[in-house]
């Protein structure tokens, strides 16, 4: 079967003779339609996604058709369009027994430390399939990147008329301040890029941004929030810098969670974390739970997908125009590979 295949850094290979997947009991054959692309992927073929191997099949934002699968409880049949769930856990260590799948000790990644869905078929676990009635192919394949930025909301705990404030507008930050809105809370965006700030108005409807670039950052944040400070600060920017100086933007009482990631280390003032009794949370990945909230958010709120998905190609044009995406001016915020139309 037809795939691509990440040989090296900076080295894609399409293929005609991957082994074709295996139908294992409680597992499923997907055909794959949709892969998007994000960061984790550029990071891959670029080289500094830490712990990687290769060479690696990449894709781990995936829909598809059911194209073989046996008896099982959750009543997936044959020809039913599913989202996947690419996080593979061990449902037995000390997370996966409080219910935290998503950190598992264990985590083995869809494209990441097992290969991924760049391919025609796949062998999923039925347990990591979602039906998605209703939702187009591209809807069901960013379920998962949304997915990241419910569990986030989710594991703040925020709701109606809390003011929060999201830092870093990418697709990750985009998916926070949605599930924000849709939780009830005031949402101020914050970023550098002024036209990303912009969408997020647009796509997200945040209720206000601030450019860390133009603005007296804590003076604007006490201005819209009554001298305040969010309740929940949410930092989805990947950047230290940002981290570090984010404790000082939550209210007392608040809640610093971060989405984003570095490979370093973050550092704070003990008394600008102290005085304000912080809770400081790491929000990792999404449980099943977070993704039936995706679903159930993308079925009954607009949410414009064709706007989010900035960037397209078919499989056979995916390697051309991944080089594309990498430029910084291809202003893409969410790429998509489609493999079949339907
Ligand atoms: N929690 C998870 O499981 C999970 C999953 C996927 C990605 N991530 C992480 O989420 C982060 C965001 O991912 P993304 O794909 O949206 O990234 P991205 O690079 O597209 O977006 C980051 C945004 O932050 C902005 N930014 C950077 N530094 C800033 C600063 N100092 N102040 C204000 N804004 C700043 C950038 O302008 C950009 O718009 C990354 O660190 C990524 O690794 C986490
Ligand atoms: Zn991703
Ligand atoms: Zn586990």
């Amino acid at each position: 079967m037809k795939g691509i295949v990440c040989d090296e850094i900076e080295r894609f290979r399409m293929t005609d003779d991957l082994p074709e997947p295996e139908l294992l009991d409680g597992h499923a054959i997907v055909s794959i339609r949709r892969v998007g692309i994000c960061g984790t992927d550029y990071h891959a073929f670029r080289g500094n996604q830490p712990f990687f191997h290769y060479p690696r099949i990449l894709g781990h934002e995936l829909s598809g058709i059911i194209e073989q699968i046996g008896d099982n409880e959750g009543s997936l049949h044959t020809g039913d369009q599913v989202s996947i769930i690419p996080y593979l856990h061990c449902g037995h260590c000390v997370a996966c027994r409080r219910g935290k799948t998503n950190c598992c000790t264990d985590m083995q990644v869809l494209g990441v430390h097992v290969d991924g869905g760049m391919r025609e078929r796949i062998s999923m676990p039925i347990t990591h399939l979602l039906r998605t009635d209703g939702l187009s192919l591209d809807e069901a394949a960013i379920v998962e990147p949304l997915a990241i930025g419910a569990h986030a909301v989710r594991r703040a705990g925020i709701g109606a008329g809390d003011r929060v404030l999201v830092i870093g507008s990418g697709p990750i930050g985009l998916g926070v301040m949605l599930f924000a809105k849709d939780a009830g809370a005031s949402v101020i965006a914050m970023d550098m890029n002024g036209e990303r700030l912009a969408f997020c108005k647009d796509w997200a409807k945040v209720d206000h941004t601030v450019n860390a670039l133009e603005t007296d950052v804590k003076q604007r944040l006490s201005e819209l929030t009554e001298g305040e400070f969010p309740i929940a600060v949410f930092d989805a920017t990947g950047n230290a810098g940002s981290m570090n100086r984010s404790f000082e933007l939550a209210a007392h009482g608040g809640t610093l969670i971060f989405v984003g990631l570095v490979k370093g280390e973050i550092t704070f003032s003990d008394p600008e974390f102290h005085k304000r009794e912080l809770t400081l949370m790491g929000s990792r990945n999404a449980t099943r739970e977070d993704f039936n909230h995706v679903l159930d958010v993308l079925r009954h709120t607009e949410v414009a997908i064709d706007k989010y998905i900035t960037h397209r190609s078919s499989f056979d044009g995916m390697i051309e125009a991944f080089d594309q995406w990498l430029m910084p001016d291809s202003k893409v915020i969410k790429a998509i590979v489609e493999l079949k139309a339907d």
